[in-house]
């Protein structure tokens, strides 16, 4: 087992361009962190897929960025993170922080009226993941999920704003609307990218787990004395299974600065 040390990496990865929502989050807490960033945009989306196949590419997406010597894994996605957390953690020697856990806590400490919905794609929801995180927090809450599975599709193309996102989050959250909910989690890290159009629609506070991940990662690099010291020129590298320009390009929008260094990957053979 290779030896942890903080001038390591930190690796996140996702399906897509979703998990640049905490990748900029991590940026904003730790700014003096290595990232590695993988996106595995050619099986984009996960959400639709069984538990058994998510959890096949998460493995496969951690060996990958495990053999670019990573100190802390960040499972920036919210289905991987409901199906294959467990499975990941025990499997790689290395701290593993998911996207469910911080976000139910969010959310938990939130919601007045004891009812909060989930918004996420059809996996993420059929998991019941944040139903159970919630409920484990506290057992009086109600927990509606509802899936979206044409937002992830929506977003990879980079429809961010306009009367198409308009009409299709319209028809969603209807379900959220009579849920009674107070609060909504964002369940999906994709998500955060049109939260200007679901809060719109929504009314109501929006939980999106970014933030509290971020936290998370901060608090275990901690625990761990593994900040990295500085000194050596800060590093960003992007991995891609498919198109880097389409994810460049996406990804630019979102986070609002040019994305360069982006390689492309095989993975999964
Ligand atoms: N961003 C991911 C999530 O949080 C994956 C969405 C997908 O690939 O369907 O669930």
């Amino acid at each position: 087992m290779q030896e942890l040390s903080g001038e390591m990496p930190i690796g996140i990865f996702d399906s897509g361009v979703g998990g640049l929502t905490v990748m900029r989050e991590i940026i904003k807490q730790l700014p003096e962190e290595d990232i590695i960033y993988l996106g595995d945009t050619a099986r984009v989306p996960y959400g639709a897929r069984s538990p058994e196949t998510v959890s096949r590419y998460s493995f496969e997406n951690t060996e990958f960025l495990m053999s670019k010597g990573i100190k802390i894994l960040v499972v920036a996605c919210n289905t991987s993170s409901a199906v294959s957390l467990g499975m990941l953690r025990g499997q790689f020697p290395i701290p593993v922080a998911g996207v469910v856990e911080p976000g139910a806590r969010a959310a938990a400490a939130n919601t007045k009226l004891k009812k909060i919905a989930v918004i996420g794609t059809e996996t993420t929801i059929k998991s019941a993941a944040y139903e159970k995180a919630i409920r484990a927090i506290d057992e009086s809450v109600k927990v509606s999920g509802i899936a979206c599975p044409l937002f992830v599709p929506l977003i990879e193309e980079g429809r961010l704003h306009g009367d198409v996102v308009t009409l299709i989050a319209g028809e969603y959250l209807t379900q959220v609307k009579s849920s009674g909910a107070d609060t909504l989690v964002l369940g999906c890290t994709h998500y955060p990218m049109i939260k200007h159009v679901i809060g719109d629609i929504a009314q109501i506070p929006l939980i999106d787990s970014a933030v509290e991940t971020a936290k998370e990662v901060k608090q275990i690099l901690a625990e761990g004395n593994m900040f990295r010291k500085g000194g050596s020129q800060l590093s960003r590298e992007f991995y891609v299974t498919d198109s880097p320009e389409k994810f460049a390009l996406v990804g630019e929008k979102f986070l609002g600065h040019k994305i360069s260094n982006i390689s492309k990957i095989n993975l999964g053979g």
